[in-house]
Order: structure tokens, then C-alpha cells, then sequence
């Protein structure tokens, strides 16, 4: 059976979800967040140890500014709410991405990883104005401005995700079938499942049926 320490997700579907059930995409992302509740919880029952979380994407910039401003209205809601808890619970969040966001926002966000640094029950890292693009172009800066040598184990350093292991497991919801920008360079050797269901309608089951099937997965890495 495959251990089984890191999970990534894409979690897509909420604006689609929104439109079919409320009318509105708006209602989906608010829908989302409840399925990102139940699955954090149902990862720290399974003893995942980390668990990454694609919010917003460097390109879901190119959206309507009243969606935009209304995910980060619900993303900060959302933390002032349940930083107290997810601490209690002994989370650790962790931001992944370019914090530009209002001083408000980039503040709490700073706030809510210095409360929950010394955490350790699981991490979360919140993928937010992410894109691997940009990652691995940073990272190739850095090196090149600290004139280190450009190899597997230096780029892997550079990334937001230096401290941790590459995910073992991706889950992409919302019936498409691409990533979008998402951990390009972490997922090279990720076992990789796609759900048809929205976001929203994805639940502990579907997620421990996707759990079931990697355990049992021949992982060969290249050998045989
Ligand atoms: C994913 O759901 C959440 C974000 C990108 C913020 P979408 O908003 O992309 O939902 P669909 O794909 O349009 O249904
Ligand atoms: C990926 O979903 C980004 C997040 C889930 C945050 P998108 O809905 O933005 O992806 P594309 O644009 O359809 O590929
Ligand atoms: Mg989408």
C-alpha cells in the first residue's frame, strides 16, 4: 500500500455549481468553501500531512473584478472566522503565491501563518495568486543572482514548497482534465485523478474512493 503524505487539489467547479443550483457563480465559491471545511477535516482523519489547496490562479486575475472582489471578501471572512479553530486543531496554513493582495488581506494572511507556524498536526498550503510558471522563473532567478549551480535539488529549494515532499496524489474536480498552471514541477511523478463532480458536490466519500484506488497504484518512479 502507498503511504500516502501530500494531497493537492484543484478544486474547480464552484462557478459552475453556482449557475445550475443558485443562479449565480458567486453562491458556488461560497458553496466551495464548505466542501474545503469537510475535506480539511476528513485529511487530518486519514493523517495526510499536507494538503495544498489551489484557490486563485495568477490567471484567474482575468476574471470579472466583482467575482475577484467577491472570492476575497469570502477568503477573509473566512479566515477571521476560522484561524482560532483551524489553531486550536492545530493546523499549520501556509501561503503559497504572491501575497499583492489589499494590505488588509495580505495582513491577515501574514497574521494567520505566523499563529499557526509552530503547528504540526497537518499543513495547509493555500495556493493564492499562484502560478508554477512564475515559481519556477523566480526560482531560476534566485539561483542565477546567488550564483548556485541549477540542478534538481536547488530549483526543488527555491520553490514555496522547499520544506515539503512533492505531492503524492493530485485530485482535479469539475470534469476537466488539465492543470492549469498548478505544481509543475512537484507533480512530475504524482498520481493524478480527475472527478466529475463540482467542487461543491465533492465529498468524503468520493475523496476516500480516490484514496482506495492510489494505495493500490504500481508507483514505479522509472523502475519496474
Ligand atoms: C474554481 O472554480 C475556483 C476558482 C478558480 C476560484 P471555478 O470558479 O473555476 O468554477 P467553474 O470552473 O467556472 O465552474
Ligand atoms: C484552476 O481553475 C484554478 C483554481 C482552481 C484556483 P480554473 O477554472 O481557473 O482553470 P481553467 O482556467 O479552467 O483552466
Ligand atoms: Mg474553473
Amino acid at each position: 500500500m502507498n503511504p500516502l503524505s501530500h494531497v493537492a487539489i484543484i478544486m474547480d467547479g464552484n462557478g459552475r455549481w453556482g449557475l445550475k443550483n443558485k443562479n449565480s457563480r458567486n453562491a458556488g465559491h461560497k458553496a466551495g468553501l464548505i466542501t474545503v471545511e469537510n475535506i480539511i477535516k476528513h485529511s487530518i482523519q486519514r493523517k495526510i500531512k499536507f494538503l495544498t489547496l489551489y484557490v486563485f490562479s495568477t490567471e484567474n486575475w482575468k476574471r470579472p473584478k466583482s467575482e475577484i472582489e467577491y472570492l476575497f471578501a469570502l477568503l477573509e471572512h473566512f479566515l477571521k472566522k476560522k484561524i482560532g479553530e483551524f489553531d486550536k486543531n492545530k493546523i499549520k496554513l501556509v501561503v503559497i503565491g504572491k501575497k499583492k493582495f489589499s494590505n488588509k488581506l495580505n495582513k491577515l494572511l501574514s497574521e494567520s501563518e505566523k499563529i499557526t507556524k509552530n503547528n504540526s498536526k497537518i499543513q495547509i498550503n493555500l495556493a493564492l495568486n499562484y502560478g508554477s510558471r512564475s515559481e519556477i522563473i523566480e526560482a531560476f532567478n534566485k539561483l542565477y543572482k546567488k550564483k548556485i549551480k541549477i540542478n534538481e535539488r536547488s530549483v526543488s529549494n527555491s520553490l514555496y514548497t522547499k520544506n515539503i515532499p512533492d505531492p503524492d496524489l493530485l485530485i482535479r474536480t469539475g470534469n476537466t482534465k488539465r492543470l492549469s498552471n498548478f505544481l509543475l514541477w512537484q507533480l512530475s511523478y504524482s498520481e493524478i485523478f480527475f472527478s466529475k463532480k463540482l467542487w461543491p458536490e465533492f465529498n468524503e466519500k468520493d475523496y476516500d474512493n480516490i484514496i482506495y484506488e492510489f494505495r493500490r497504484i504500481k508507483r514505479n518512479f522509472g523502475k519496474i
